[in-house]
């Protein structure tokens, strides 16, 4: 069991928690609100009975709100672990997307709001693409990509900064059933490697660079390198968007440039009609192994699901069946701050926003470019309705400050949205007060990466929240505490979270891998999905998530596996044996903190610590690198040989051991050397 609480790494605030203060939802006169879609605690209850009790109908009905090609001949196959949802229809993500807006009555209406991070003159670089234009953009890369030998369930790596063409490319992949494994900007080129080896890609599509901070991330240079690390040459084709122009290498042959291609190509590209089962994309996320594991989502299940719990937990109301009006889109403006790079971006920037109609925001870079206001900037200027963020994030902006969001007009926010890692109370409070001026619900999104879309969440304007709290599951998520025999716990138990139902988006399996894939998550508990989480209800059968119960780590919202940490850091000469564990940080959430022994020849400086940490920057991407190193002459260790990690934890976090049961561990001496040992 993870033996972390909610808010415990925050202690100033478990005053609050422990006040409980539940939040009633807000009256829809808050500012521009048209009504929220459920309208009280009763309707939530009976839709949500009817979802479980009869999920075919249900599921059924939600599907009819988009098109099909052809329909299904059973709504769910189910034979634990293998689901199969809506199983003979046909359907195509983009065409949901995209061409049905054009096709019904929206192609002028505005798709994607884009804004980069470079400030111009002080003027913001803004571009609008209506649904039409998307139809035309994704056509014709859709036809770029065939005519560079791309077939329906090819893999297709897309490695690119927050531009409007990362939408497009993901939109074009899925026109025409390409299965794209998109790579978060940050990871290295060894990661890139990786994931291209182990999807057995041969298309890359990236930038020159991407803007950060005002400053060129070498997108196309880490391509490079990726590629040399191959063993073969298995890569045909690089394509190359210049957003930054700085210098980059083109491999004869090998390397295309974006704009050259898409500009001959036709317009003229039909989505496909795919099989609801086929795989939409990969997306690679780390598990307790060394090695990430590339999670397989499909194109119906995966549409239906992130399509309604995008309507129902952000309250997009697009009006739909409403003939062409001024106000069609009810003026709302959907904003997610997450890179594409990650599932948050996949179902809530692209595959489940843009079916609804609601035009949703991409912007490009920091949070803190060219000011540490820069985000409350955007809402103001682009009247963004609903914003959707990480507690790292607002941890970031409590610390810069009220006076950020203070400068800025924020009252055309309607619905806030967190996900990631629990939201300490105090974040909650401030949220809640500083950016929702009090009467903005929040909703606390918890998911994964394998669900594809939220699975506890409050509805807005409808659930009472509580300050850390994800409150209750959404519709056709029967979600349960239990013990690791998987037997039920009462309410206002701790243990391990539990699944107990197939929903549309659930992860169809690991690439490649389909003994860890049962392993993984059908194993642990008999006849459930185990999501790895520990977590609590209440009193009144609220969740409360308490975090990872294996060995994977929550940074700043992102998950890493202590065991990749440790690989990179035993990759570099210096280091004989290394041990990660996760520990208390007042940003992100979870810091990582290395316990490494050297080899003989190597002196424990802090030009050492330095260069270890650039090491795992290299070997993984920046947001691996660990926050604390302690040089330590053995690790700690029972008696049969296994690292002590609970105590390792104690000592990153600063905590006495005096608590600690150290019966077993071989060698008392390691562990009074490490607390004197110096961190940093
Ligand atoms: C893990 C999944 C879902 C997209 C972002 C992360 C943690 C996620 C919450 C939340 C508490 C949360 C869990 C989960 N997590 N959302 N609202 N409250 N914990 O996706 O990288 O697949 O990580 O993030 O521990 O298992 P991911």
């Amino acid at each position: 069991m993870a033996d972390s609480q909610p808010g415990s790494q925050h202690g100033a605030i478990d005053s609050v928690l422990n006040e409980t203060r539940v939040f009633p939802p807000p009256a829809p006169e808050r500012a521009g609100t048209p009504r929220w879609l459920v309208s009280s605690m009763d309707e939530y209850r009976a839709m949500h009975a009817r979802s479980i009790e009869d999920p075919e109908a249900f599921w059924a009905e939600a599907a009819g709100e988009l098109h099909w090609f052809e329909p299904w001949s059973k709504v769910l196959e189910w034979s634990l672990p293998d689901a199969k949802w809506f199983v003979g229809a046909k359907t195509n993500l983009c065409y949901n997307c995209v061409d049905r807006h054009v096709e019904q009555w929206r192609g002028e209406h505005i798709g994607i709001v884009w804004e980069g991070e470079p400030m111009p003159g002080g003027e913001p670089e803004v571009c609008r693409l209506s649904y039409a234009q998307l139809q035309t953009e994704t056509a014709k890369f859709a036809n770029v990509l065939k005519g560079r030998g791309v077939k329906a369930g090819d893999v297709v790596t897309i490695y690119m900064g927050m531009v409007p063409e990362l939408a497009i490319a993901v939109l074009a992949c899925a026109r025409i059933g390409a299965v794209h494994s998109v790579i978060f900007g940050g990871f290295s080129a060894q990661a890139i490697a990786d994931r291209v080896v182990d999807a057995s890609s041969k298309l890359i599509i990236t930038c020159d660079g991407a803007w950060r901070r005002g400053k060129v991330v070498p997108l196309k240079q880490n391509v490079d390198d990726a590629i040399d690390k191959l063993d073969a040459n298995t890569v045909e084709t690089v394509i190359v968007l210049k957003r930054c122009g700085n210098q980059v290498s083109r491999a004869d042959g090998r390397d295309v440039d974006w704009h050259e291609q898409t500009n001959a190509a036709s317009d003229d590209c039909p989505c496909a009609p795919l099989d609801s089962e086929h795989m939409s994309f990969l997306l690679y996320t780390s598990g307790s192994t060394g090695k990430p594991k590339g999670i397989q989502h499909t194109v119906g299940g995966f549409m239906v699901y992130t399509y309604l719990t995008s309507k129902y937990v952000f309250n997009l109301i697009p009006g739909l069946d409403e003939p062409k009006r001024d106000d069609a889109q009810n003026g709302q403006v959907f904003w997610c701050t997450a890179d594409v790079g990650w599932i948050t971006g996949h179902s809530y920037i692209i595959y489940g926003i843009m079916p609804t109609g609601v035009p949703t925001l991409m912007y490009e870079g920091a949070p803190n470019f060219p000011g540490d206001d820069r985000f409350w900037d955007i809402v103001q200027r682009h009247k963004v309705t609903q914003f959707y963020t990480a507690p790292t994030a607002i941890r970031a902006f409590m610390k810069w400050g009220d006076k950020h969001p203070k400068k800025h007009d924020l009252s055309s926010l309607q619905v806030l949205g967190t996900v990631g890692e629990p939201i300490n109370p105090e974040a909650w409070m401030w949220y809640h007060r500083v950016i929702g001026g009090e009467t903005c619900p929040i909703v606390d999104t918890w998911w994964q990466t394998e669900t594809g879309g939220h699975m506890l969440t409050p509805l807005p304007g409808v659930t009472p929240t509580k300050p850390g709290s994800c409150t209750l599951p959404f519709f056709g998520i029967d979600a349960a505490i239990v013990n690791d025999q998987g037997k039920e716990l009462p309410k206002g138990s701790g243990g391990l979270l539990a699944i107990r139902k197939p929903w549309p988006s659930m992860l169809r399996g690991i690439f490649g891998d389909r003994e860890r894939f049962i392993e993984t998550y059908w194993s642990k508990l008999p006849g459930m999905y185990f999501p790895g989480d520990g977590a609590h209800t209440d009193s009144d059968g609220y969740f409360w998530i308490m975090g990872r119960v294996d060995d994977v780590m929550n940074v700043s919202g992102h998950r890493l596996g202590t065991m990749e940490v440790e690989s990179a850091l035993v990759s570099h000469e210096s280091v004989v044996e290394a041990a990660v564990v996760g520990m208390p940080h007042e940003i992100k959430g979870t810091g990582i903190a290395a316990f490494v022994t050297l080899g003989n020849g190597f002196d424990p400086t802090d030009d050492l610590k330095a260069a270890l940490r650039e090491h795992v920057g290299k070997q993984i991407g920046a947001i691996a690198k660990p926050d604390q190193i302690r040089f330590t002459g053995a690790l700690p260790k029972t008696r049969s040989g296994k690292i002590m990690r609970r105590l390792l934890r104690s000592i990153a976090a600063g905590e006495t051991l005096v608590t600690q049961d150290t019966s077993t561990l071989e060698d008392y001496a390691v562990v009074a050397k490490l607390q004197e040992s110096e961190e940093g």
